[in-house]
């Protein structure tokens, strides 16, 4: 904090009082407006457009100029040359491994890809229909009630158990909530894999036929897991630090995390996308749909972003995967990605669009590239969850590891009714 730096809010009745500026790495000036409490006032923020509700140094983004950094380092050259488990160690620890520390990260991860055998039990708790990230929210949050060995949070020791076991587990569990829905054998995690290829073989592997991995294919699902692994104080890392501010342990924190990330206006987006696609049905309808948008009928969903309002660098990394996965497959001329890419073609060139701001974001490409992959739809939300565990288990603990932290407790404007005196019911 740049403590020569004041500015002074002065009320309608004469009052004033110094507000301190505070200066990050980067990013713009924060002001500290702590001291209003002795105002006897609040500030008024609703969704927090003009709110930093912490101090972090895990990811940065400069949503004008179109910037995401996880610990500094641009997420085109982590999306281009590192590898998942590379970015999960850099977000976790803040710095990128050496070769040994890699190694060692790798097979502390790998020990713990297995769930407890009784777990899976509660699969058979759940319908076969159900949506997997009802099933995401219910296992993993229950996560908590098998490893009781490491959830004192206060020990840093038992903060990065949870955390590695939170990093492997979640990808088997995920798998899993899929083949319950389908209706196939649970495949165990083989640790003969790197991480993005064990889910892979978990998902689409049956114990009857052999399964090779696809070098193109796992590489743009590692891009996928790179480009969500983290992304500030989204609505679900800002819900897991709610909740683990008041002492929650991990997994339970987690679990509300994958309930924030649901919605279609966070990471439900992608799936919501697709459903829009399959909506619009023929690339002759496209133009109709838009003017549906303009309307205010519906929105353009895997359009638009509160931070981006140029750019988002996510999505220029996945439209490129998304060519190279069509490419890889002969989809280019399928009718849907077609209609993608003509949607896009034609949103971009209109008005209405190029006025508010709206490019396509990251989960517009990375719907089209998970439907690629064969991933279900109702998987979508689901494989974000996997890549975001990692930012929000980093989140998590930077929080907790802050001696200073407290319990986060937002107020209100209150604009209910003054104080009235009851009336017996025969009375009303
Ligand atoms: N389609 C059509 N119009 C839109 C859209 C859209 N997707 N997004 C915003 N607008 C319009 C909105 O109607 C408003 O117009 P007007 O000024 O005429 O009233 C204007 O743009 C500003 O909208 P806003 O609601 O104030 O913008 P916001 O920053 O609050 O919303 C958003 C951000 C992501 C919720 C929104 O753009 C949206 O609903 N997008 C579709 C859902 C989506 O793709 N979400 C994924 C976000 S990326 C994944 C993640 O990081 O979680």
């Amino acid at each position: 904090m740049d403590k020569n730096r004041i500015a002074t809010l002065t009320m309608d009745d004469g009052r004033s009082i110094e507000l301190p500026i505070m200066s990050g790495t980067l990013g713009p000036d924060v002001l500290d407006i702590r001291n209003i409490a002795k105002l006897g006032m609040f500030t008024y923020d609703p969704a927090f457009f003009a709110t930093a509700s912490c101090t972090s140094a895990i990811t940065f983004i400069d949503g004008d100029a179109g910037l995401l950094y996880y610990r500094g380092y641009p997420i085109e050259q982590l999306a281009e040359k590192s590898d998942f488990l590379e970015v999960c160690y850099l977000l976790l620890n803040g710095e990128l491994p050496d070769a040994g520390q890699k190694e060692t990260f790798t097979g502390k991860v790998k020990e713990h890809t297995m769930v407890h055998d009784q777990l899976a039990r509660f699969f058979t708790g759940f319908r076969r229909d159900a949506h997997p990230m009802a099933v995401m929210v219910g296992v993993v949050g229950a996560l908590s009630a098998f490893y009781h060995d490491s959830l004192d949070i206060n020990n840093p020791e038992h903060r990065e158990i949870s955390a590695l076991r939170l990093i492997a587990k979640v990808p088997t569990i995920a798998s899993m909530a899929h083949k319950y829905h389908t209706g196939f054998p649970f495949m165990y995690p083989k640790n003969k894999y790197s991480y993005v290829e064990n889910f892979m073989y978990m998902m689409f592997a049956t114990p009857a036929e052999d399964y090779v991995p696809n070098p193109v294919l796992v590489r743009a699902l590692e891009r996928i897991f790179i480009l969500h692994a983290d992304h500030e104080q989204n609505a679900s890392t800002s819900t897991v630090r709610l909740a683990g501010s008041s002492g929650a342990n991990p997994f339970a924190c987690i679990s509300s995390g994958i309930a924030a990330l649901w919605g279609p206006a966070h990471g439900g987006a992608n799936e919501a996308a697709l459903n829009m696609l399959e909506e619009i049905g023929d690339v002759s309808r496209v133009k109709e749909y838009v003017q549906g948008v303009k309307d205010k009928k519906y929105r353009l969903m895997g359009f638009g972003h509160r931070v981006y309002k140029n750019m988002d660098p996510r999505a220029a990394v996945m439209r490129q995967t998304c060519h190279e996965v069509l490419k890889e497959l002969k989809l280019e001329n399928n009718k849907l990605f077609e209609l993608a890419m003509e949607l896009e073609r034609t949103a971009l060139s209109d008005p209405y669009f190029i006025e508010r701001k709206l490019y396509p974001n990251v989960d517009f490409y990375s719907g089209i590239v998970l439907r690629a992959l064969g991933i279900p739809t109702n998987m979508f939300t689901v494989i974000f969850a996997v890549a975001r565990t990692i930012g929000w288990i980093s989140q998590w603990n930077e929080m907790i590891a802050d001696t200073d932290h407290k319990i986060g407790r937002p107020r209100q404007l209150y604009r209910g009714a003054v104080k009235r005196d009851y009336v017996p019911v025969k009375k009303r």
